[in-house]
């Protein structure tokens, strides 16, 4: 029973070791240092700022990002803007009401509570959840260890994806595919969004193209995973609590037993 236990919970590590490794592929996949990475780490509030920014002026025309509610953009541990500025940057999307003139349908400026829009013109994914459908590069696969101190690897996807670019490209079936050092395959349909300097922040942060590529890589791990630092939170509460259960059960173990012991040594029972 117990054999047959260790041998399948052995056989299910190495599967899902075996998934995550077919996830990160060919591509090469640079390890960034993420302020979120490691047991305690958190989001970079400012970074996760500049990265909606890049996300906006660059990313947006051709990804949506259709499951992230606009107001959580003012909450604790994502970009936390103030609510005031939440509804000015809401109305710069336009979505549809199918309310709107008794049923007729509309389209109007967005508020917090709705989402950020979809866009389907460019046949680009969904961004939404990226960062967590790209995780899984980190090894020694399937112990967990690596990614519990390195992360999941889907930031490190996109950054190293939107610095991977070599300038190559050609033409295949009427399509322009370019050379990226990260994408499986090594050939995609996205050219380079970014070439350095696209946005100007206000706090003066470098624009070079490796750090707008991990500022939109942080931003796209909060949009997979708004509540990480809370989970994190919970986990270490978690493990406090366990910890400290586990000395009380053993001094009580220890208390309950004693008489028997003495006993079984000979000696009189207290
Ligand atoms: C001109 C339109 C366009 C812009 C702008 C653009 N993308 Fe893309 N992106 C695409 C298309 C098209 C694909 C699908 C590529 C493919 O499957 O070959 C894609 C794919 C992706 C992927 C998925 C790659 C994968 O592993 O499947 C990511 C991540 C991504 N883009 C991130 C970004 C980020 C971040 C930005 C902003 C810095 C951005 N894109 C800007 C068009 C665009």
């Amino acid at each position: 029973m117990f054999k047959k236990a260790i041998v399948s919970a052995v056989l299910a590590l190495s599967l899902t070791g075996g998934a995550a490794h077919a996830a990160g592929g060919a591509g090469y996949v640079k390890d960034y240092d993420f302020s979120f990475e490691g047991p305690f780490g958190t989001f970079d509030q400012m970074q996760l700022q500049r990265g909606l920014q890049v996300y906006t002026e660059v990313c947006s025309s051709c990804h949506g990002l259709k499951y992230v509610p606009l107001r959580t953009l003012a909450d604790e541990g994502g970009p936390q803007l103030p609510e005031d500025q939440v509804r000015a940057y809401a109305e710069f999307y336009e979505v549809w009401d199918p309310l709107l003139y008794d049923g007729e349908g509309d389209f109007r400026p967005a508020i917090p509570s709705d989402n950020f829009p979809e866009v389907t013109s460019a046949g680009a994914p969904d961004l939404s959840m990226m960062a967590k459908a790209r995780a899984g590069f980190h090894g020694p696969y399937g112990t967990g260890i690596s990614q519990l101190i390195n992360g999941m690897g889907g930031a490190e996807y996109i950054a190293s994806l939107l610095a991977g670019y070599t300038g190559e490209e050609k033409e295949e079936a009427g399509a322009v595919l370019y050379e990226n050092t990260a994408y499986p395959g090594g050939w995609i349909s996205m050219s380079p969004p970014l070439w350095g300097d696209d946005v100007e922040y206000i706090d003066g942060s470098p624009t070079d193209v490796e750090d707008l590529a991990q500022d939109v890589a942080a931003f796209l791990m909060w949009t997979a995973e708004p509540k990480m630092m809370a989970r994190k939170e919970a986990g270490f509460v978690g493990v406090v609590f366990l910890s400290v259960l586990s000395v009380l059960l053993y001094l009580t173990n220890k208390r309950l037993w004693a008489p028997v012991k003495a006993r079984a040594k000979g000696m009189p029972a207290e």
